[in-house]
């Protein structure tokens, strides 16, 4: 249990560049606090004391103005950066050496039963401000800007920023924007189908001239070239 609140205290000391002593951030780091009350919280709910572990956890929130719920899963040497107007939704799971600042909802978005609420998986960065809601997974090592909203899954090691969130940088790479495509100069579907009609017109054309041809060599009535056959009019443009 001590070894991981020294982890916990050595993920504030060593991610917030702010941070005084180990000593000072035990004392004075509200998000700390709402992680360390979380642990017992957790331990009441999965042994039966529900109503115990939610008051415990309400009294934190208004302690710490961080609220999580004592079924959420949250892993070692997590940051809460700040502290207040976090909300970590029933089913959420953080993993080891996340950090969250200030003003992020780990939710739900009303729409699911069960498992409604995001999986952080390691060393995933939640900007302040930001929304994650859903069910789904948030890659190892991703970051989520500031003020997001992230409505979808998140592959691991990319940026995701704005509203609704869109994958900027995956790998350290850029990742083009659908916007940034070009969606004026795109061909034109009828055009190309009128084209194709010609192309065919003109090979009906030639084949009917071949076809001529050879009828007229079949009845022993001369070719093209001698003016029998066909009339001498007919050109493959008529
Ligand atoms: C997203 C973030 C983690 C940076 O990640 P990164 O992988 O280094 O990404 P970059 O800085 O290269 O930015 C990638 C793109 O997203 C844009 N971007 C960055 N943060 C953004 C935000 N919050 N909202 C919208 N766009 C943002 C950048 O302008 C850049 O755009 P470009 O591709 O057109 O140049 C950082 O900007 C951020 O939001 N951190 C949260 C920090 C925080 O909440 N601090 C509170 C302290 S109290």
């Amino acid at each position: 249990m001590f070894s991981g609140l020294k982890k916990d205290i050595y993920a504030v000391r060593d991610r917030d560049p702010a941070a005084p002593s180990a000593f000072k951030v035990l004392l004075l780091y509200s998000g700390l606090h709402a992680i360390m009350w979380h642990r017992p919280a957790y331990w009441l709910w999965n042994h039966g004391f529900k109503f115990t572990a939610r008051a415990l956890s309400q009294i934190v929130r208004f302690c710490t103005g961080v609220e999580i719920h004592p079924a959420a899963k949250i892993g070692r040497g997590v940051l809460i950066d700040h502290g207040s107007g976090v909300v970590i939704g029933e089913t959420a799971e953080v993993g080891d050496n996340c950090t969250i600042y200030q003003g992020v909802t780990l939710g739900g978005t009303g729409k699911e039963t069960g498992k409604r609420h995001p999986t952080l998986m390691n060393n995933v960065i939640v900007g302040a401000g930001a929304k994650v809601l859903g069910p789904f997974t948030v890659g190892e090592g991703a970051k989520i800007a500031a003020n997001a909203v992230v409505l979808n899954a998140i592959p691991e090691y990319s940026t995701a920023v704005g509203v609704p969130a869109r994958v900027v940088r995956q790998h350290g790479k850029k990742v083009v924007p659908a916007e940034k495509l070009d969606q004026v100069h795109i061909p034109d579907p009828v055009s190309q189908e009128i084209c194709k009609l010609y192309m065919e017109i003109d090979r009906l054309k030639e084949e009917l001239v071949e076809m001529k041809t050879e009828a007229s060599l079949v009845k022993g009535r001369g070719t093209v070239e001698d003016g029998g056959g066909i009339p001498s009019d007919f050109t493959a443009d008529s």
